[in-house]
């Protein structure tokens, strides 16, 4: 098969192509995202492969089905970046890799939620600095704390898990989740009361139109002034700029994010010697409580092999004329 990559890293080229390759696939693999102006690139080809800063909307899907493309597949859980009734009707297969390592990012969430709580990323830059002070460092324990957790998917299920082994007492909010379906020595509670009854706070689900600035201005009211949020999921299932007035009016203990909201033209990249247009995100970069990372709690040995082996049975599936669990469209 003819395969078309989008949105390539180093890391991309020592484990997917070279598999792909291996498999007997004839790859391309550009570092340029989807968008408009790059899906004519992928002509001649019958798959792209896709990751969560591609622009996959109706127009880029126009494009790939006139350049003849008939299966696209995403290398990451999140679809959020697809139209998918646009592919079902231009007829273009779309696959994604719904379970690769929850535990990498379940554990990514928790080194934020740790260093976030201890100022570690403050005193590691103090200590260069020779400053051995203590001033402004103080955290509080989790044991005996609460833990929110919004979406108890796979890694929802992991950071609750975790969090339980810290001596939290873990609430969370889920609506699709059945009774029996319910992880056992979590309390499922509505949105407002994991909010308002939490020390802590992880956002665990994905971004659809009901999760869209699912945390804002209203929500945030609700929060414990101390309590610390954490988002691995999306940057838009939080309004940022809301975040950023609860943080100012002391109203929220801080926020780190593996995610934010206008990150795919900036985030992957390194932009130190360039610059980045985003008034927002720099506003949020200079806020003392706040913590980010560009969106690597995925990065592990472990999550990209799996990404990798997962992508090359889609396409064999594929390729035999089936559909397996990963297909959407
Ligand atoms: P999952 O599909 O196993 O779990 C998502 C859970 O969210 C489900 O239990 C679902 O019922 C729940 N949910 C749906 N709508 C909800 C709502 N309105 N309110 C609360 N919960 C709701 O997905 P998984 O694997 O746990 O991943 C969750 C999200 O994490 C992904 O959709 C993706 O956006 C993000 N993610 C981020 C990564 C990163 O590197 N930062 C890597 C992988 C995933």
């Amino acid at each position: 098969m003819r395969i078309f990559i989008y949105s390539t890293h180093p890391h991309d080229q020592q484990t997917l192509v070279v598999r792909l390759e291996q498999a007997g696939h004839d790859v391309t693999a550009t570092t340029q995202r989807l968008e408009p102006a790059t899906s004519g690139e992928a002509i001649g080809c019958d798959a792209v492969c896709t990751f969560v800063c591609d622009e996959v909307s109706a127009t880029v899907l126009q494009g790939l089905r006139d350049a003849g493309v008939k299966l696209l597949i995403q290398r990451a859980a999140g679809v959020d970046n697809i139209d998918l009734a646009a592919a079902r009707k231009l007829g273009i297969a779309v696959a994604r890799v719904p379970e690769y390592s929850p535990h990498a990012v379940a554990e990514h969430a928790i080194a934020l939620l740790l260093s976030l709580n201890r100022h570690i990323h403050q005193a590691y830059q103090r200590m260069q600095r020779a400053d051995f002070s203590l001033d402004g460092l103080l955290g509080f324990d989790l044991y005996g704390k609460t833990a929110g957790v919004i979406g108890m998917g796979r890694i929802g299920r992991c950071f609750a898990a975790i969090m339980q082994g810290f001596g939290c007492r873990v609430l969370a909010y889920d609506p699709l989740v059945a009774a029996e379906h319910r992880m056992a020595g979590v309390r499922y509670e509505t949105l407002e009361t994991v909010w308002a009854e939490s020390d802590v706070l992880s956002l665990n689900c994905p971004l659809n139109p009901d999760t869209h600035h699912l945390v804002n201005a209203d929500l945030l009211k609700l929060t414990r002034p101390h309590a610390l949020l954490v988002n691995t999921s999306r940057g838009a299932v939080v309004d940022t700029s809301a975040v950023l007035a609860a943080l100012r009016s002391d109203s929220l203990g801080g926020y780190a994010a593996d995610v934010y909201e206008d990150e795919a033209c900036i985030f992957f990249r390194n932009c130190s010697d360039c610059g980045y247009d985003d008034p927002l995100l720099k506003d949020l970069l200079r806020e003392p409580r706040v913590l980010l990372t560009p969106h690597q709690a995925f990065f592990t040995e472990e999550a990209l092999a799996n990404i990798a082996t997962a992508t090359l049975d889609n396409v064999a599936a594929f390729s035999a004329g089936q559909r397996n669990a990963n297909f959407l469209a």
